[in-house]
């Protein structure tokens, strides 16, 4: 039976833009493997989507002076596109916002808290009497109680990753207002964690397959007792609470988010036109959870704890996660990336410079597995220059140039009694590459199986050269061929074991060699018809310059200011077609220009639009006096006139502004002064 697995990467904050570090931890990784299952046969759906609840959302637009709606629609579409761009190929991205998880959301409380594992407690929280509210999560900043981290916000420690209450804080501070919060009764709904402590010990116990650091984390935190935590928050830009006590309540981000996994499977299934079709992902398959470690808590013990406590659905248990591979931070230069300091390297921008699979080569091969790792700019040229061009793309482009020049563009014959050890050797190594690949991407060891990738490449180049084709052609054609025809087989096999990582290169390099669609299992096999047309190859990729380099550093420490999020503009309002008549708009000509005596910017005009008026126009900057005498033009002739500097302005014309450009409208036919425009 084929295996039924699905993936999830982290749903972002829909607050900002990606940057690199996002994708080293939970993008690139899961996008990595999914495309690998995908080879390989798997019955895989790799779902994902915005987060976009929570005082993340509301602190940033606050802000950036928009709503929170405007906030997630914007970066929704803009996490959508660089995520797109860089060939992360969700099966769904979909928005925390849709009612379809708002319900799903809702779902899980009322199932929860008729199990008996949500109870509703009176507590004391973080209020400010100057704001007048009560200060959830991230309004509240202060040193961890744990590890004395300093200005660490109230939901969690960035530095110990211990999840934290405001109130916990030391000397806390409202981060709207600077004022030293009180605390105040409200109530909440909590999850009794504790109800789960035993089971989820023995189960995390059992996960031996996952990563250390993970089990670690989470075995310190079951040893220290599971506590209740509040699932509600006082807010209003949320989930209600599905409940008439709690209407002014919304579900804590946390609670709701991680539901989101769910709720973009059902959106899925939904526009597949099979609408059970989500259930066999979370209730008979193997779940992944691909995350940054500041996640872990989130998805290794309160989601498992969400899934308990729903009990079974259906007559069936919710899976628990199969894993959750949660990578460490990418640093940059040696700094931890920062939002708020600008210190980062933004998709967007990284994608307008260099293609994707620089990125993704880079990227995996510094991949934060184990430990934190960084991103520099001059290890990613050497990487992309000496790895990536001189090791990979030469071995591609040197065999299939080779073919092309002389074996007149077609793929040589295969004498298969001519083979000697080492044409053995390389068709040997080419079967058995794309297992060793394929088993370390299983166990999401990306880092090793790109240098499993990379050995490969250097031994075809080995083979390439102590074979010496060039020679050779002119003395023994046939053995060339031989050569050539291997060659070209393990440029394909490099092909096909790259695809994971490197999706649009390894695509072009396929086509090259004639082939389209394959199957993990084709990488093994000698697949390519002797004869068959090639086509004259071009070199997939192109060395970074120093230059280019130089300048990415120097954006780095100089960047641009933060931009704020771009609201489209309001959609102007309708009006009735009698207001637009009200209107006295005229064709016209431009009789004289002056300058205006006392404004630089400003021409004084008489203009004919049937009968002499004189108007103040600002066009100076755009139009010189002599283009304008005689020009035909447009003007709104009932305007109520306005005194401009002293001289009466009687008429407006009408031009087109794009920003950069002024042009003047006119009719496109000679016409008489003074034609009416409706
Ligand atoms: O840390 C974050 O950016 C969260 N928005 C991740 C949420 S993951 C899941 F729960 F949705
Ligand atoms: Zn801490």
């Amino acid at each position: 039976m084929r295996e039924r697995i699905l993936v999830t990467s982290a749903l972002p904050y829909a607050n900002g833009p990606l940057h690199v570090g996002h994708i080293a931890g939970a993008y690139l990784p899961a996008d990595t493997y999914v495309r690998y299952k995908r080879l390989e046969g798997a019955d895989i759906l790799y779902v994902g989507g915005t987060d976009e609840h929570g005082t993340a959302i509301e602190i940033k637009a606050l802000k950036d002076g928009v709503t929170p709606r405007e906030l997630v629609d914007f970066y929704y579409e803009d996490m959508k596109t660089d995520f797109k761009n860089l060939g992360i190929s969700y099966d769904n991205f979909s928005r925390t916002s849709l009612p379809v998880h708002h319900k799903t959301s809702q779902d899980f409380f009322l199932k929860i808290l008729k199990n008996g594992h949500i109870e509703r407690k009176t507590v004391t929280q973080a209020f400010c009497p100057k704001c007048n509210m009560f200060l959830a999560d991230r309004y509240v900043e202060g040193t961890c109680p744990a590890c004395s981290a300093p200005d660490q916000k109230g939901n969690q420690c960035e530095v110990c990753g211990k999840v934290l209450e405001p109130i916990e804080l030391i000397d806390p501070k409202c981060i709207t207002c600077g004022t030293t919060p009180e605390v105040k009764d409200t109530f909440q709904w909590f999850i009794k964690l504790g109800d789960f402590q035993d089971e989820l010990e023995v189960w995390m116990k059992s996960n031996k397959h996952w990563r250390p650091n993970v089990v670690n984390f989470c075995l310190n935190w079951i040893k220290e007792g599971l506590q209740d935590r509040a699932i509600t928050r006082d807010l209003q830009w949320g989930i209600k609470v599905p409940l008439e006590e709690g209407k002014d309540k919304v579900l804590y981000v946390w609670f709701e988010a991680v539901i989101g996994y769910v709720s973009s499977t059902k959106e899925w299934a939904e526009k597949q036109g099979k609408p059970d079709a989500w259930k066999d992902y979370w209730l008979d398959s193997k779940i992944v959870h691909f995350i940054g470690k500041d996640n872990i808590p989130f998805h290794a013990i309160m989601w498992p704890a969400f899934l308990l406590g729903y009990g079974e659905y259906e007559g069936r248990k919710w899976k628990l996660p199969y894993d959750v591979p949660a990578n460490e931070y990418l640093n940059i230069g040696g700094k931890k990336t920062s939002t708020s300091r600008n210190w980062a390297i933004w998709l967007g921008d990284f994608l307008k410079d260099f293609p994707p699979d620089y990125l993704r080569y880079y990227l995996t091969s510094v991949a934060p597995e184990s430990k934190d790792s960084d991103f520099l700019w001059e290890e990613f040229q050497k990487r992309i220059n000496d790895e990536l061009n001189d090791i990979i793309g030469n071995f591609v482009h040197r065999s299939i140039t080779f073919a092309y020049n002389n074996f007149d563009g077609k793929i040589p014959a295969l004498n298969r009694a001519l083979l000697d050890d080492d044409d053995n050797e390389a068709i040997k190594n080419m079967q058995e590459v794309g297992k060793r690949v394929g088993d370390l991407i299983t166990v999401f060891k990306m880092k090793d199986a790109l240098k499993e990738v990379v050995s490969f490449a250097k031994s075809c180049n080995r083979y390439f050269d102590k074979k010496e084709p060039w020679k050779l052609v002119k003395s023994d054609k046939e053995k060339a061929g031989n050569t050539i025809y291997i060659s070209l087989e393990l440029a394909k096999t490099l092909s096909m074991v790259l695809n994971p990582f490197l999706p649009f290169s390894t695509e072009k390099m396929l086509k090259e060699l004639g082939l389209g669609k394959f199957v993990w299992s084709d990488s093994a096999k000698l697949l390519l018809k002797s004869g068959k047309e090639i086509s004259k190859p071009e070199p997939i990729f192109s060395k970074v310059p120093d230059e280019e380099i130089k300048r990415q550093i120097q954006k780095l420490e100089n960047p641009a200011p933060m931009k704020k999020t771009l609201v489209k503009k309001e959609a102007t309002p309708m009006i009735p077609f009698d207001e637009f008549q009200k209107l006295d708009i005229r064709t016209g000509k431009i009789v004289s220009v002056e300058d205006h005596p006392k404004a630089d910017k400003l021409y004084v005009m008489k203009i004919d639009v049937g009968e002499e008026r004189t108007i103040v126009a600002g066009i100076k900057s755009y139009y010189k006096k002599e283009e304008l005498v005689g020009k035909k033009i447009v003007a709104i002739c009932n305007l109520e006139p306005a005194t401009i500097r002293g001289i009466k302005s009687e008429a407006m014309l009408l031009a087109a502004d794009d920003g950069k450009l002024v042009a003047l409208l006119e009719a496109d036919k000679e016409m008489k002064t003074g034609a009416k425009i409706r």
